[in-house]
């Protein structure tokens, strides 16, 4: 291997053939290499083959596999194995089952389902991960931790609720605090002991079901409760393993965690990436949503080169239909990866077993170790392309606009009774100003409302609903020093708490306007605006703001409120807050965003992308350039390049005018 490459690898679970491993193992480390896989995953699944009875350990097998993965030059990414649990733990220790929101046990079976406050599954994750630290922290094979598999939590044991009712009273201090925060003499439900806090239900359920800020507060607690857990299992790993770094595979935009609080305590982010590819123009689509989520997989470690853990080299099998994904799709989804920032291709899994739910789950591998097959050959490819990436391996983005997520306002609007109640769509509307923005030919980062504003020159954010502390006045400076900031409807209404603002609510400076009312639509009712010479439709969500110092930009044209603002900007100190009244498609989010943008002198990578076609960028170290423009359409495209670059692929020069081929990604060098 050279000194710098990519990680090239899979989730690879040896002991699943460990009776065949004579022949087995020995063939999959041969074609392994073949198809230029330099790394794999183990031990994910493994606890019931480490741990066969309880204090009853065997890492023979393990030792065997880091030895030969040593030996044949790939390095091992080691995981603690508490993703599932073996038969006789839930026996003998029931606690570490869950239990549902009817407050039923489960019974054993599946998997990422354990109790995260059952102090016997603490204890026996300790155990089992300190061996591992012990057993395997100066292996020369091992280059980095996957804790667990990707972490959910959500149960209602007794445990459980003394655990919420713990974290609720280090929040509020006083019982009378949370009354107050929650505005429980609503309805009477002001509590008088803070064990009178039960877990909420979801509808239909008994129980708390419709307080949002008991439900929020829930979705807090379960999310730090998580962080809580990942920080006891990999504490035996900082001790013995401190050079090691950590990581854990996320999935993407999952409600269950805030994947920033969790990223704050690893080194390296990874995710899971399965896009449902389906060989026609519905790709630009899934090209976009899994653009957006490698941009937010960056953002929660701090924009540092992330792995994608786990991708498919053929079609998955969970999904209601499993549609196959076209020739070329691994190259193309691999080289995303690496456009947005990854230092990794990795596939789920290596050889697929033989039986169990996975067992038609696409692989680099089928069951009889088949090499003549498109998988095989097209993972080979992704193989050669890396190694022609190979310098650009560790370089990091720079980019100057940032994008908002943050996973407490996306928790708030699941529980905001106004306009789609239930269905705000948070991510769908943050996902859509990323695709506007990297389709105007914009990198884009994507921060939460706790990040650093100030590397960017813009800030953009959309329904910033819940205003955590510090944020409006942040963002104000922000925009006060030469900033560009824009927000939308459904921005900052309520507070930390999810308390509406009794006093002038902290964003009204900041946008010169005062949010008066929001209106939804129903489906085929639009509205209308015009910007820059052209009619843009509204859908549902229309918001009315009386102006407080803000200039009109572009009002409605129907409705009761035609002629009210839908695009303001007020001026900010050197700075400048637009706000976007209403909800807008895709092309006019382009449209806007890319005008207020370059006005504010902000230059794209690339301009005039044609559809389909977007631009990232990545910087080494030595200064080097690289860009790298992605063509999701299943037809040649055209760009016009800035300067002049070198082609990584074939070492040709290109500038001007040039050719994208169908659904590629081209590697560009800065000359
Ligand atoms: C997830 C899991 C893997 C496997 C794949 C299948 O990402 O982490 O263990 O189940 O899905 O797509
Ligand atoms: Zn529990």
């Amino acid at each position: 291997m050279a000194n710098k490459a990519f990680l090239h690898g899979a989730d690879y679970n040896p002991e699943q053939w460990i009776k065949l491993k004579d022949t087995v193992w020995q063939e999959d480390m041969r074609k392994a290499k073949e198809a230029g896989i330099n790394e794999m995953n183990v031990g994910i699944f493994s606890w019931s083959f480490l741990e066969p009875e309880d204090g009853v350990y065997d890492f023979s097998w393990l030792d065997e596999v880091m030895d030969m993965l040593h030996r044949n030059g790939m390095k091992a990414i080691l995981a603690t194995p508490s993703g599932s649990r073996p038969p006789w733990m839930a026996e003998k220790y029931p606690s570490v089952l869950r239990m549902d929101q009817e407050r039923k046990p489960y019974v054993y079976g599946a998997r990422h389902n354990a109790c995260y406050s059952s102090p016997d599954y603490r204890r026996k994750v300790t155990e089992i991960n300190t061996r591992l630290a012990q057993r395997y922290g100066n292996h020369p094979a091992l280059y980095m931790w996957h804790v667990s598999n990707e972490y959910n939590f959500d149960c209602h044991c007794p445990r459980c609720q003394k655990a919420f009712q713990d974290w609720l009273r280090a929040r509020y201090g006083t019982i009378d605090n949370l009354n107050d925060s929650w505005w429980n003499t609503f309805w009477s439900h002001r509590f008088t002991r803070f064990e009178q806090v039960e877990s909420p239900t979801t509808p239909s359920f008994l129980g708390e079901w419709e307080s949002p800020n008991h439900n929020l507060a829930w979705r807090r607690f379960c999310s730090d409760h998580l962080i809580d857990f990942f920080q006891h299992e990999i504490a035996p790993l900082r001790q013995y393993t401190p050079n090691i770094p950590i990581t854990t595979n996320l999935m993407h935009t999952f409600p269950g965690i805030d994947y920033f609080a969790l990223g704050r305590h690893m080194d390296v982010s990874s995710w899971d990436n399965y896009p449902q590819w389906r060989g026609d123009e519905r790709d630009v689509g899934i090209s976009a949503a899994t653009s957006f989520k490698h941009d937010l997989m960056r953002g929660v470690c701090d924009q540092k080169p992330f792995l994608m853990m786990e991708s498919c080299p053929g079609a998955v099998n969970w999904g209601a239909v499993n549609t196959l994904p076209p020739p070329g799709t691994v190259l193309y989804q691999g080289l995303q990866a690496i456009a947005h920032g990854s230092d990794s291709v990795q596939y789920f899994q290596f050889r697929a077993g033989r039986g169990g739910s996975e067992q038609f789950h696409g692989s680099v591998l089928p069951p009889d170790g088949s090499t003549d097959t498109r998988a095989f050959r097209e993972v080979q490819e992704v193989s050669t392309a890396l190694e022609k990436l190979a310098p650009l391996c560790a370089s990091r983005t720079c980019n100057q606009v940032a994008l908002l997520y943050d996973w407490h306002s996306r928790w708030a609007l699941d529980y905001a009774w106004m306009a789609h109640r239930g269905n705000q769509k948070y991510e769908e509307t943050v996902q859509a100003h990323h695709t506007a923005l990297t389709a105007a030919g914009y990198g884009v980062d994507i921060i939460d409302q706790l990040s650093d504003l100030t590397p960017y020159k813009a800030v953009i954010a959309p329904m910033a609903y819940l205003l955590r502390d510090g944020f409006a006045q942040r963002l104000t400076d922000f925009a006060a020093a030469g900033g560009l900031v824009y927000l939308t409807y459904l921005s900052g209404y309520v507070d930390e708490e999810n308390l509406r603002y009794a006093s002038t609510p902290p964003l009204e400076a900041l946008t010169g306007l005062r949010t008066d009312e929001i209106d939804a639509y129903t489906e085929g009712h639009e509205n209308h605006f015009l910007w820059q010479g052209k009619q843009w439709a509204i859908k549902e969500m229309a918001q009315l703001s009386t102006p407080r110092g803000a200039q009109v930009l572009a009002a409605y044209q129907q409705q009761f409120y035609q002629g009210q603002p839908v695009l303001t900007r007020n001026l900010v100190g050197e700075g400048v807050c637009y706000t976007l009244q209403a909800r807008a498609e895709i092309d006019c989010l382009t449209a806007v965003l890319g005008d207020l943008l370059r006005q504010h002198g902000i230059q794209p990578l690339v301009t005039d992308l044609p559809q389909g076609v977007i631009a990232t960028a990545r910087y080494g170290e030595d200064g080097a350039e690289y860009l790298f423009l992605l063509n999701s359409n299943r037809e040649m495209a055209q760009v016009q390049l800035p300067g002049c670059w070198q082609r990584m692929e074939d070492g040709s020069l290109v500038s001007g005018q040039t050719e994208l081929p169908p659904f590629t990604v081209t590697t560009l060098l800065k000359k």
